[in-house]
């Protein structure tokens, strides 16, 4: 029998990212993908602008690549999305929800008749208070659904979920049941911070043995370097960035001596907004740290197209004096499209969070 299949999308700033597949014994199996240019201007802070634009970008994916899926999962991003983590009597997913609709109005600051909520469990076996679970609750700005649900509409897709990347990516590292979280605390990992670099915003997920313990989507990314870039070599920004990607490198002064003038000079253009970047990451860290009965944090993983800036895994590296690495799968992953292999483990930086929206009951 042929297994249910999905199309995973995740909208943003500067690229859609379309992951067609399924999930099932533990494995998440890719029919295809494809990564595309954002429409200009038509996606600010995960709002969708022009539907029409968008949905057509998707439509010209799965056309080109042949996606039969029936269903649509979309990863719904901004820092509209608002979540909060609360502490819950253990309950079933009803009980919950009947919760929610009652009380769920003191853990928010805004008037959520105008959000749609969901939640969901994180931890159900809190160590020190066995009565009690975890919930990540999620607020989506209505409107903001009603965009996604649209696009749904003009694919003549059914939703079948709208996830959050904190969650994808939480998926995509320990499967639905936390089955893989041995694969790090086998290598006695056991706190650990990945960031998803993306053009406009970062997000910052913090797990501590397998659980996330802390979310956040920063309102910067990599377009911020292409701004200073711009300012400095007087350049507009479609310049900038090319000169970021062909080559730009950041790196620490004392490396400076054996570097040609041109790439130091490239690199102080840049380090402002890398630097800045980084002291927000670390803001939210120390406040976490602060916070958790650990505090220590042992390796960042990092992902989005924004990671990829050479030097700058090393240079995270050493600011925080961790380990750093590009996040790949834990969960085994086939791929059966017409790509290759290879081009899909370049490009798996970019689609880590669209892939883990795929692994679902
Ligand atoms: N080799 C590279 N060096 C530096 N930056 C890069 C490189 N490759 C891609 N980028 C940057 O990555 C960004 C795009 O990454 P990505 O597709 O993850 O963003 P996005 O998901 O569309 O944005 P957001 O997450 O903010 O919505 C662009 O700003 C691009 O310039
Ligand atoms: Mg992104």
């Amino acid at each position: 029998m042929l297994k249910k299949t999905f199309l995973a999308v995740d909208i943003g700033n500067k690229n859609i990212k379309a992951v067609w597949g399924c999930y099932g014994k533990q494995a998440i199996t890719v029919l295809e993908y494809d990564i595309v240019k954002s429409p200009d201007n038509m996606i600010n802070d995960g709002k969708i602008t022009d539907i029409e634009a968008v949905a057509s970008t998707i439509k010209e994916i799965i056309k080109r690549n042949r996606i039969k899926a029936g269903k649509l999962i979309m990863n719904i991003s901004g820092t509209g999305v608002i979540t909060r983590e609360v502490q819950l009597p253990k309950s079933t997913d009803e009980e919950i929800d009947n919760i929610l609709k009652y009380d769920a109005q003191q853990y928010f600051p805004v008037d959520l008749d105008n959000y749609v909520m969901d939640f969901r469990v994180l931890d159900e076996s809190s160590a020190n208070s066995d009565n009690m679970c975890r919930v990540l609750l999620v607020a989506v700005p209505l409107k903001q659904a009603d965009e996604y649900m649209k696009i749904a509409e003009k694919l003549n897709m059914d939703m079948e979920a709208i996830d959050i990347p904190a969650n994808s990516i939480t998926k995509l590292l320990f499967g639905i049941d936390n089955t893989k979280a041995a694969c790090f605390t086998d290598k006695g990992i056991e706190e650990f911070v990945v960031l998803d670099i993306g053009a406009d915003t970062t997000g910052v997920y913090i797990y501590h043995k397998g659980k996330l313990m802390f979310n956040r989507i920063l309102l910067m990314g990599s377009r911020e370097i292409d701004r200073y870039i711009s300012n400095n070599m007087e350049v507009d920004s479609e310049n900038a960035e090319k000169i970021k990607l062909e080559r730009g490198r950041i790196f620490n002064e004392d490396e400076e001596l054996n570097e040609p003038f041109e790439s130091v000079s490239l690199c102080n253009s840049m380090k402002p907004a890398v630097n800045s970047l980084i002291i927000d990451i670390n803001r939210l860290v120390d406040f976490y740290i602060s916070r958790s009965s650990f505090g220590r944090i042992e390796k960042i993983y990092i992902c989005g197209g924004g990671s990829q800036l050479q030097g700058l895994d090393k240079y995270i590296g050493s600011y925080f004096n961790v380990p750093v690495e590009f996040l790949h799968k834990f969960l085994s992953l086939e791929y059966k499209g017409k790509k290759s292999k290879d081009k899909l483990v370049a490009e798996f930086v970019y689609l880590a969070n669209v892939t883990g929206a795929l692994v679902r009951e």
